[in-house]
């Protein structure tokens, strides 16, 4: 057992559906006591005041971070490690900024050696940045997915990834085949599926770039691995959609192609979900699939705005993703940041604004909620794997000054939220297998 003394925040209570938004507490001297559960690995033991709870662990050997807060690691929803050389590429929308920058970048991970460089750089920045628990893309290559859970199960970090499924309408070196593609994805499930903390995610990059046979081949793995994610885009652009449209002309929406084929049950993680209407998101609710919303993406590649209102008054589950590339940022406050401009300006409801709390919520716990980790990952009660950040408020000049006068933990909150980067997260603890 190990305990950590520090302002401790966490949210007071696990939700069992997507809209329960639960409370954020901040125990201003707390103490975080972790050890090993049934299986060895670190999952929270107790949290509290550390004047309630001292005297229960005198004889754990306690550190003390006087001044920090200890928060739970962040969840991102949906990120491409193929792609941390494509952040910040300039196009007029999403398929052209496919063409020319993403798809010759993710040729370049048939190479193991490249895909295992750029694994272990986009595992760093992840820790650095403090998230602690990814769903990510890989490319189309095999090699590439091997690479990054190699990786990540040396850092026993929770990780799921999976081989990205694209069989036409795109280049030569990203390109795969319809039966191989499903061939590979069978066998990467049972490679690494459930080994230490890895899981995967059946990858169908979007529907342009997967032939019916290759949906209805990843419909069936979905429906043979139940436990197994899925993730993919939707709704994202206009041209994108017009498309899909040109595609199914007989489908009733974009999304409903996914249902079409098997797609859309829980743990199936869909980026972006712009361009919805409330048969659509009725579609999310009454399947399980849950939205992975990517603000700093939708804002660079001019997509759109999620409709957060629209979400709540239907009801269906999201959290909060980078979307690096397409995404600028790796921080989770930048996310956040840009998610309260889109909860501000994007909205059907005009006068939405999104708390801070609520915001921290969708990068942690619910997060973790909406990829079925509920309890798992994404907060600090009893039971949760003990994957943490130490934040430093005085990392900057103008953090100091002005979380200094916070009133409030909501404003203090606000204040990392706006003012935050890579340089408030001190320290990332990832929880470790005795
Ligand atoms: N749609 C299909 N592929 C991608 C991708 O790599 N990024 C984004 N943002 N949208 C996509
Ligand atoms: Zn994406």
């Amino acid at each position: 057992m190990k305990a950590y003394r520090a302002s401790i925040l966490y949210f007071s209570a696990q939700a069992d559906s997507s809209l329960a938004h639960p409370q954020a507490v901040l125990e201003t001297d707390g103490l975080l006591v972790v050890g090993p559960n049934a299986q060895g690995r670190q999952v929270v033991q107790a949290v509290g005041a550390y004047a309630a709870l001292a005297p229960r662990f005198l004889n754990v050997p306690t550190e003390h971070f006087p001044g920090r807060i200890i928060a739970p690691g962040f969840v991102d929803l949906h990120i491409h490690y193929p792609q941390i050389d494509v952040i910040g590429s300039p196009a007029e929308g999403l398929l052209p900024w496919l063409d020319n920058y993403t798809f010759p970048q993710e040729t370049r991970f048939a190479k193991p050696d490249h895909s295992a460089a750029a694994a272990e750089f986009f595992i760093a920045e992840l820790l650095r940045n403090g998230v602690t628990t990814a769903l990510t893309f890989a490319s189309s290559h095999p090699e590439s997915v091997n690479a990054l859970f190699e990786r990540a199960q040396h850092h026993q970090l929770r990780l799921i990834t999976g081989k990205v499924l694209m069989d036409q309408h795109c280049p030569d070196g990203v390109r795969d085949d319809t039966e191989q593609s499903l061939i590979d994805t069978e066998a990467l499930i049972a490679r690494w599926h459930g080994v230490d903390r890895l899981g995967y995610a059946i990858t169908p990059r979007f529907v342009p770039s997967c032939s019916a046979a290759q949906l209805r081949g990843a419909g069936e793995l979905a429906a043979k691995y139940p436990d197994v994610w899925i993730q993919s885009h939707v709704a994202e652009n206009f041209d994108e959609i017009a498309w899909v449209r040109q595609l199914y002309p007989q489908a009733r929406s974009y999304l409903s192609v996914y249902e079409q084929f098997g797609l859309l049950r829980p743990r199936a993680i869909y980026a972006h979900c712009i361009h919805f209407d409330d048969e659509d998101r009725a579609l999310m609710r009454t399947t399980g699939a849950a939205a992975a919303v990517s603000p700093t993406s939708n804002l660079f590649l001019g997509s759109g705005f999620f409709d957060y209102a629209g979400a709540d008054r239907v009801g269906f589950g999201y959290g909060l993703a980078s979307d690096v590339g397409g995404g600028t940022s790796f921080s989770p406050f930048h996310t956040m940041l840009a998610a309260y401009y889109v909860g501000r300006e994007g909205q059907t409801k005009p006068d939405l604004s999104l708390s801070p709390q609520h915001l921290w919520w969708q990068h942690t716990g619910g997060a973790a909620l909406a990829l079925d980790l509920n309890g798992v990952v994404g907060n600090l009660l009893p039971g949760c794997e003990a994957d943490f950040v130490v934040l430093n408020p005085q990392a900057t000049p103008l953090l100091a000054r002005r979380t200094a006068q916070a009133a409030s933990l909501d404003e203090l909150l606000f204040a990392m939220i706006v003012l935050g980067d890579d340089r408030l997260v001190e320290k990332t603890v990832i929880s470790q297998a005795a």
